[in-house]
């Protein structure tokens, strides 16, 4: 299609409607979308050949509705792992997996845009998203968001990289202005999309709700035009997020291209009709054709990649099947062994006794726009049944019926009208008596209990019991399981079902072993069991830190002023966010950033570093010295002289994870940091300062194997 002909013979009525969503599909007096469920689809102006596209959530899986109407076919997708588990992987090749089965699932499904990544920096961890988020540094978010991206894309549908930016929080996300200063945009909330833009090139960005220093996301020229375009050189167009901003003709000047879903006075009584008032300020010059052919052809350009572009005969039929296998090994290079004093993993002949509702109600992911509705969901229970493992079947049912019982009764989940979504009240952990118990304490081997958590879109996590900390009924049954079993020599192991950090301090010495699998998407059950089994070796490591103490946290701040009903939230940590944070100013965390444990032990040699012009190259060698085969995460951390600017006191610069090591094998590393990476930002560039750079090998941000220095004269490098 030849681009400017199109645009040339479009009326102004045409390009206006093209730059507008067309509502919110399904809801408040919207038709479904072809592809029902989807999140939003653009106009369709057939007389030139331009159709409609469709875009649809989420990072965890295409999110549309797995049933029609009158339609006795199934249309469920994948549910993945959650984008922090994937970010507990550290592995690219496997996230590359992710993205492409998704984008595989988009495309069949008649999908042309899918609404992913989401890579806002963790900066909370009561967050209510994080769960559809990487992690609390931008290196390790950006690596795998663009592996992510360059998956998806290759099946030849797009995505969304999503939300730019600085939207770190739920709590008033439409109309909360962000404070924050250009050095910890540019090297923080900035600094992922983009690498991930310039690596990747997702067809499309979007902005995000909050006010960026004073001034709408979407409706930000500075943030839009003069970054993403003039510097980055993003060459997609930009959507808003839904019902985002509150000036369309503004977005459209500012750069974001495609206003969603549209139709936005269907729902805020006090908005006008985009696309009445985008004519009307045409018409009164405010909006110039310069500035509407700008967003029409930065969608026109997009749109003729698109499979409905293209009129691909979508089967409506994924290999689900091979993408459950795919979802499962994603699941299993992300899980985080956080504490192990000789419990796992154990063998199939171990007697073990789950309590906890979780190993009933496991949670696959979060809730909201990131939601997904896989086929099934393998719960623990099922999963450590359908691996043989010696579960107390006693116990097990006493949970089934329990959990039934209360989901038909006082537990059942109702729906938020106003939000048309469902509320999952949280169920009680008294439900198994004491005898019970001590029962199971004499029959089993290992007592295993289950803490599981979700949260979504919306709002955040509350600094309360039931949530970040225990509820009394968990830390009672936690107690009782701990105290009946090591009364009588037996371990006691934790599973944490969670999609973002939870306060363990105040009872880690409870139980001898903690597993973080995370919300492991619809395989967890065997993921999950396998992990356990030994069939393979736990490999994740933290991608966000876990603190001692709520109370550590440097987002002070979070979620802003007034207490009762922010309107503006000020980054006052500025660049020392998560491990920056923690290292810097001596902050001992509970678990670092980068860290988890392993069935296995590495070694780590031969540290050797090459300076080139524009780059150093490390290399080392590291050796499985354990009795198992595994996988090992290294990580590159750089600490910088002290110079003008003050800096953290180590950022990650690199990372690798091995192939699996049988014992006593070896592998040998390269990792290359360009120096412009090295750089701090300051005074509108890039500077590296001279000095002595200490380079140090890490398995995890704390667990430092290898050291050395390198010095490196002062260079600038431009925005
Ligand atoms: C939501 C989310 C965004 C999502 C969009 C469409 O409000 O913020 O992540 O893609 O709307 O559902």
């Amino acid at each position: 299609m030849d681009v400017e002909k199109i645009i040339s013979q479009m009326t102004v009525d045409e390009k206006i409607k093209l730059v507008v969503g067309v509502g919110l599909p399904g809801m408040f007096g919207n038709p479904h979308s072809r592809v029902q469920g989807a999140a939003g689809e653009t106009y369709p102006i057939e007389r030139l050949g331009i159709p409609s596209t469709v875009h649809a959530d989420g990072p965890a899986g295409v999110r549309i509705d797995p049933e029609r109407k009158n339609d006795d076919k199934k249309y469920h997708a994948t549910a993945f792992p959650i984008a922090t588990m994937l970010a507990s992987s550290w592995n690219k090749d496997i996230v590359f997996e992710v993205g492409k089965a998704m984008g595989n699932e988009a495309k069949e499904y008649g999908v042309d845009f899918l609404l992913a990544p989401a890579i806002n920096i963790q900066r909370n961890p009561l967050c209510g998203r994080n769960f559809e988020y990487y992690s609390e540094d931008p290196l390790l978010s950006e690596e795998l968001a663009s592996s992510f991206v360059e998956g998806v894309q290759s099946e030849g549908v797009g995505t969304s990289l999503k939300h730019f930016v600085a939207n770190n929080q739920e709590t008033n996300r439409m109309t909360i202005d962000t404070i924050v200063s250009e050095r910890a945009l540019r090297e923080i909330y900035l600094k992922g999309f983009e690498i991930v833009v310039k690596k990747a090139k997702p067809w499309t960005i979007m902005s995000a709700y909050n006010k960026l220093n004073g001034k709408y996301c979407s409706q930000s020229k500075w943030l839009l035009t003069d970054v993403l375009r003039k510097q980055w050189g993003f060459e997609g167009f930009v959507m808003s997020d839904w019902y985002a901003g509150d000036n369309p003709v503004e977005q459209i000047k500012a750069g974001n291209d495609l206003i969603m879903p549209g139709k936005t006075y269907n729902v805020f009584k006090n908005r006008k009709d985009e696309i009445e008032e985008l004519k009307a300020a045409y018409e009164k010059g405010e909006l110039t054709d310069e500035e509407l052919n700008n967003s029409v052809r930065a969608i026109l350009n997009i749109l003729v990649k698109t499979p409905s572009f293209k009129g691909y005969k979508y089967s409506n039929n994924p290999d689900l099947n091979s993408h459950a296998k795919i979802s499962y090994k994603a699941a299993s290079e992300g899980i985080v062994l956080l504490k192990n004093e000789d419990v796992l993993p154990f063998s199939k002949e171990t007697k073990v006794a789950l309590f906890g509702t979780g190993q009933i109600e496991t949670i696959k992911g979060g809730l909201g726009s990131g939601d997904t509705h896989p086929k099934y969901t393998i719960n623990i229970l099922e999963g450590f049944i359908e691996r043989d493992i010696k579960v107390d079947m006693e116990i097990a049912e006493i949970y089934k019926n329990k959990v039934k019982e209360l989901r038909n009764g006082e537990f059942k989940p109702y729906m938020i009208p106003e939000f048309n979504r469902i509320q999952i009240p949280m169920l009680p952990e008294d439900i198994i008596s004491d005898e019970n118990i001590e029962k199971a304490s004499e029959k089993n081997d290992f007592g295993i209990v289950v803490i599981s958590r979700i949260s979504g879109e919306f709002e955040d996590r509350k600094l309360d019991k039931g949530d970040y900390y225990l509820s009394d009924s968990e830390k009672t049954l936690l107690e009782k399981v701990s105290k009946k079993f090591h009364e009588k020599g037996k371990k006691v192991l934790a599973i944490l079902n969670i999609g973002a950090p939870i306060e363990i301090s105040s009872w880690i010495d409870l139980v001898d072993a903690i597993l973080l699998p995370w919300q492991p998407g619809q395989e967890a059950g065997r993921v999950i069991a396998d992990a356990c089994l030994g069939v393979f070796t736990p490999s994740g490591k933290l991608p966000t830190t876990f603190p001692k103490d709520y109370s550590d946290i440097p987002s002070k701040s979070f979620p802003g002023t007034p207490k009762d009903n922010p309107t503006e939230v000020t980054y006052e940590e500025d660049i020392y966010v998560g491990y920056r944070y923690y290292d810097t100013f001596g902050v001992e965390p509970l678990f670092e950033f980068g860290f988890g444990l392993s069935y296995t032990k590495f070694e780590y040699n031969n540290l050797n570093i090459e300076k080139f012009d524009d780059y150093i190259q490390v290399s080392f060698d590291i050796k499985n010295v354990g009795n198992y085969k595994g996988k090992e995460i290294a990580q590159v951390y750089v600490k910088a002289p002290k110079g003008k600017i003050d800096k953290p006191f180590q950022e990650l610069k690199g990372f690798y994870k091995t192939k699996t090591l049988e014992p006593q094998e070896i592998e040998k590393v390269t990792i290359k940091m360009n120096l412009k990476d090295l750089a701090s930002f300051c005074e509108n560039k890039w500077i590296l300062d001279e000095g002595k750079y200490e380079i140090r090998i890490g398995a995890s941000s704390k667990d430092i194997r290898l050291t050395n220095s390198i010095h490196l004269c002062r260079k600038e490098f431009e925005i």
